[in-house]
């Protein structure tokens, strides 16, 4: 059984083809950074005009790397929310076209439901499958959301909220706060590099305490934070300095950023991912503190790469509890759309030709 996965949702476009739920055949990702880079965030109609060009040959390609023809599919699943709604509507009536015209399936999929998958998938692989109920923490560029996961006798999937961003997500954070300092965009990958130069310990920052739901989060509060030092630093010129270097040099190596950036701003990128990492992970193991029949902490999205997060965890949470998915597979993807597909499929749970885009779908 060879599902397709189509993803969409923000600025990446991809396709893959996933064999039984397991076997990963084919894995194509077509970045947008070059186009959204200079603005320091996605501009969604430029989003919508690159996944326009760039959806015909991604989705060849994986079908191709597979090595398998479009006559091969068993079904066709594809993201239909949430995320930018014309970023969607391409994956989604691509995806209806071609189950059409092979005869198949068309299978809707949760984005966020898609990024728990990617390490249900993973483990799978590794033979130590997930253990269910779990608790899935998935922060990413556009999500920071707390699950518990409850596998049902009949192979589905049960997800219930536990907790949720109430302003920006993670991912965002990182963004902003790497826009802010003069870094590009994506924030994450960059921070993350840099931090490790600073002293984590330097500045105080903290995650503000949410009445009501203690498992809830919000960032702008550290946003907010760290726009104040910047400017009570007055750091005008070296944030100049960085976006000069970003001109001349789309991709700059750490060496690059590290002569363009003193030490109290690397201290300072240092104490802001410090304050986001100790927040994801209080949280996510709180969570599965409260619910005692949890057997296991998922972490992933975008955030999930990050060298920090996984460190944390890897000291404060027992390593047969927590599993991260690998990098390639925790940033937006579509191993993890035909992977969370899989589980509908077997239970012939398809979509109809009327599935729309659903920009703020929730789990
Ligand atoms: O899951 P993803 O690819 O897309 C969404 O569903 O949003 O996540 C992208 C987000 C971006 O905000 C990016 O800055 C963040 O993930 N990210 C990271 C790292 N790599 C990517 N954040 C922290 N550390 C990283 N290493
Ligand atoms: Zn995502």
């Amino acid at each position: 059984m060879y599902l397709l996965g189509i993803e969409t949702s923000c600025d990446e476009t991809a396709a893959a083809v996933v064999e039984s739920g397991e076997k990963v055949l084919s894995n194509v990702v077509a970045s947008q950074f070059d186009v959204h880079g200079r603005y320091g965030g996605v501009v969604p109609e430029l989003a919508s005009r690159e996944h326009l060009r760039a959806i015909v040959p991604v989705v060849r390609q994986a079908v191709d790397d597979a090595g398998i023809g479009y006559g091969d599919l068993s079904a066709v699943a594809v993201t239909r929310g949430p995320g930018l709604v014309g970023s969607l509507l391409v994956g989604l009536c691509y995806a209806k076209a071609l189950s059409v015209s092979q005869g198949v399936p068309l299978i809707g999929v949760n984005h966020i439901e898609g990024h728990i998958h990617a390490v249900v998938l993973e483990q799978k692989q590794k033979g130590q499958p997930i253990e269910f109920p779990a608790v899935a923490l998935v922060a990413s560029g556009g999500h920071t959301h707390l699950f518990h996961v409850r596998l049902t006798a009949d192979g589905s999937y049960e997800y219930r909220l536990l907790g949720r961003t109430r302003d920006d997500a993670a991912g965002e954070a990182f963004d902003k706060v790497a826009k802010l300092l003069g870094l590009g965009y994506p924030g994450g990958p960059v921070i993350d590099r840099l931090a490790s130069h600073g002293d984590p310990e330097s500045v105080r920052f903290g995650l503000a305490r949410m009445k009501g739901n203690e498992l809830d989060f919000s960032f702008s509060g550290l946003k907010t934070a760290v726009l104040r030092w910047v400017r009570a630093a007055d750091m005008d010129d070296e944030i100049e300095r960085r976006r000069a270097l970003l001109r001349s040099t789309p991709r700059p190596t750490v060496e690059q950023w590290l002569e363009v950036t003193p030490q109290r701003t690397l201290d300072l990128i240092a104490s802001f991912q410090q304050a986001v990492t100790e927040g994801l992970l209080h949280r996510g193991r709180r969570a599965a503190e409260q619910q005692p029949d949890v057997r296991s902490l998922v972490v992933s999205g975008g955030v999930a790469c990050n060298s920090r997060l996984r460190e944390r965890f890897a000291s404060e949470v027992p390593s047969y509890l927590v599993s991260f998915p690998s990098p390639r597979l925790s940033t937006d993807n579509a191993v993890m759309i035909a992977a969370a597909a899989w589980p509908k499929f077997a239970r012939g749970r398809f979509s109809d030709l009327a599935l729309a885009a659903d920009a703020s779908l929730s789990l």
